[in-house]
């Protein structure tokens, strides 16, 4: 179901896409780390590349291999270890999405029936944990224990900011600290490992290592700030997921606690009757966005993940002006006033 809203959470419109600017500057290694992808994904159990093929075929941003392969630019690295570490956190990322649409009961990813929608929850799960296992297999290939160490707590990490999340889901009084604690591991921990992995293969001391982590850790937050505000007023084509998933399975997100402190006795009855009872009716969807947008909280969210992202700016700080440099902070305000 489309909703339609005119709410304008406060958003920029980015003349132009700081994202392609990027891709375009890593362009060779994208498309090597992007054969890579196929070519590791392979398995003799047809099923496994034939489910893995239609996620990775479907597209999206790839915006965390992207960071890896623009961390190890900014670090003057020039040897080929960054292709395959970013194929390896690519690999991480999808296996989560598997593992999240099922969870989500999503039916749309990346524009297209999700994958368990098309081939089923079990076959999702599976291919997933394939994933994964082939993710540790590359780290392994790299021969880097740092590097094995660093994706290996960023994927445990996940996982608990998942089962996290578990627990505050239908929990009307979640506090936004305990949000930050979710968001924190299941989304921003795999940026920031990312974009670390780049010093570490450079060979780069251990400040850079930090400002790097830094930089992925803030930006992930305001990257999930805003995916958290999408799922409530984005346009679905361009999203690519269905709007108003976070509201029909109760999720509990930084516009939802918001709405709730900042509402009324009566609003904060309709909070509890839609996503801790889980009584939803048609009309509820579009109440709860105009509820949020009389508060401020769609806006003050995405003023949030403008902090978060003034953060991870400040965090590159320490290295010398150079076009990656350009480029990855811009990224930052993609991040921030982006629509898909
Ligand atoms: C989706 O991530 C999962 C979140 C952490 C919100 P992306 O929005 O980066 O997904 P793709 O890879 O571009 O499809
Ligand atoms: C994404 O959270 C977190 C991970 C995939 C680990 P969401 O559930 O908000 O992501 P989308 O909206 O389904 O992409
Ligand atoms: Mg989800
Ligand atoms: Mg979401």
């Amino acid at each position: 179901m489309a909703v339609v809203t005119n709410f304008d959470p406060g958003r920029r419109k980015p003349e132009t896409n700081a994202l392609d600017a990027l891709t375009a500057l890593v362009a060779e290694d994208l498309e090597a780390c992007n054969e890579l992808i196929v070519q590791r994904m392979q398995s003799s159990v047809d099923l496994i590349p034939q489910l893995a093929g239609y996620i990775v075929a479907a597209g999206g941003k790839r915006l965390r291999p992207l960071l890896t392969l623009a961390s190890a630019r900014l670090c003057g690295y020039e040897g080929r270890r960054q292709l395959m570490l970013a194929a390896c956190v690519e690999f991480i990322h999808t296996a989560t999405l598997l593992h999240d649409d099922v969870v989500d009961e999503s039916d749309l990813r990346r524009g297209r029936a999700s994958a368990n929608a098309v081939f089923g929850n079990k076959a999702s799960v599976l291919v997933g944990d394939f994933l994964f296992s082939r993710a540790f297999q590359l780290m392994v290939e790299d021969g880097s224990l740092d590097v094995l160490r660093i994706l290996a707590n960023a994927s445990a990490v996940i996982a608990e900011g998942e089962v996290l999340q578990l627990t505050t889901t239908n929990d009307t009084e979640t506090s936004e600290q305990a949000y930050l604690e979710v968001i924190r591991s299941k989304t921003a921990e795999l940026f920031a490992a990312a974009c670390q992995i780049g010093a570490v293969v450079a060979s780069r001391p251990s400040a850079e290592e930090r400002a790097l982590r830094d930089y992925g850790m803030n930006l992930g937050i305001a990257f999930q700030l805003v995916d958290d505000v999408l799922d409530y007023s984005a346009r679905q084509a361009r999203l690519g997921k269905t709007v108003g998933d976070d509201f029909r399975e109760g999720k509990i997100t930084l516009p939802v606690v918001l709405a709730f402190r900042r509402g009324t006795d009566e609003e904060r009855g309709f909070w509890r009757r839609t996503l801790e009872e889980m009584d939803q009716q048609d009309g509820d969807l579009e109440r709860g966005i105009e509820i949020m947008a009389r508060h401020g909280a769609l806006k003050d969210s995405v003023e949030r993940a403008r902090h978060y992202a003034a953060i991870a700016r400040d965090a590159l700080g320490l290295f010398p002006e150079s076009p990656v440099k350009r480029s990855m902070l811009d990224v930052l305000d993609f991040v921030v006033d982006r629509e898909f």
